[in-house]
């Protein structure tokens, strides 16, 4: 079951960051988040935050917000926007690890009554409507883009807005990238991983309509190709003993972590951010 097995990869990787403080592929867990980081250019840094800046002009077109987070993590993206925009928000996540670390945190900050996750998936029915839907670096890991899509789109009011940041592959990978993109997909559980045109004309199919495209690859930093080697080198040699102390997966998401950064670096895997509304 592809569901499954997410949920079990990032149980795992919850396990792993817990122990390696150093782990940086999916870090941002000081901000609760498990998303890229990305440039900012009026500060210079280099953060979690940054996406923000990008997803903040859309989501206040809503008054008062009804969010839902569509995977999400540990729920940095709510607790951020309740925040910033107020309303309420729900998340939900695969993860029993992150649903269990997300609801700890909301308790602890005292958001219970504005903010509530849920342990289920952007396939299944969801729980509640909503005016804005943010899925940031959640939506590769659908084995069925056209129905993950819809199933969110059926719960937006008219009006509403559904904002998607994720990895998207060229339509036209070039032949020299296929078999490493295809092993980027594998690696981190990523069966469709559409194209931006491929999410557009699914969106369009779900009745929503596109408002906002931005191409973020440029904020982020992948490393020169010579850099990449030695570290898939170094990664490889450590795979098979991750495995035996039952870090498979873990070590998976390392690898395609590099595949994906090459492919970045490359240009053949674009970061995207794609804004629709609720017609
Ligand atoms: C890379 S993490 C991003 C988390 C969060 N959006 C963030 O920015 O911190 C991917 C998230 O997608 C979630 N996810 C993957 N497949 C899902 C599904 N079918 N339904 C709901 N969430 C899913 C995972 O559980 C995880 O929380």
């Amino acid at each position: 079951m592809p569901a499954q097995d997410v949920a079990l990869y990032y149980d795992e990787l919850h396990r792993w960051t817990a122990e390696d403080k150093d782990f940086q592929v999916f870090s941002g867990r000081e901000n609760d988040t498990i998303h890229r980081f990305l440039i900012d250019h009026d500060t210079g840094a280099f953060s979690p935050t940054t996406i923000y800046k990008f997803v903040d002009p859309h989501i206040a077109t809503q008054s008062p917000v009804r969010g839902l987070d569509a995977g999400s993590g540990y729920g940095g993206t709510c607790f951020r926007c309740l925040h910033v925009h107020g309303g309420q928000w729900t998340g939900i996540t695969v993860s029993p690890e992150q649903w269990t670390r997300a609801k700890g945190i909301a308790t602890a900050r005292g958001f219970d009554h504005r903010i509530d996750f849920h342990l289920t998936s952007y396939d299944a029915p969801l729980p509640g409507r909503f005016n804005v839907v943010v899925a940031i670096e959640s939506l590769i890991h659908s084995s069925d883009p056209a129905h993950s899509i819809a199933n969110l789109a059926s719960a937006i009011d008219p009006g509403g807005r559904m904002i998607i940041i994720d990895d998207m592959p060229l339509d036209d990978v070039p032949a020299s990238d296929t078999e490493l993109l295809a092993e980027f997909k594998r690696c981190w559980r990523c069966p469709v991983a559409p194209s931006a045109p491929g999410w557009i004309a699914a969106a369009a199919a779900a009745g929503l309509r596109l408002v906002a495209r931005e191409d973020l690859s440029h904020l982020m930093k992948p490393r020169a190709e010579d850099k990449l080697d030695a570290a898939f080198a170094d990664l490889s040699s450590q795979a098979g003993e991750k495995a035996s102390a039952g870090f498979a997966r873990l070590s998976d998401a390392e690898i395609g972590g590099l595949h994906l950064e090459r492919l970045h670096r490359r240009g053949t895997i674009r970061y995207t951010m794609l804004v629709f509304e609720q017609t």
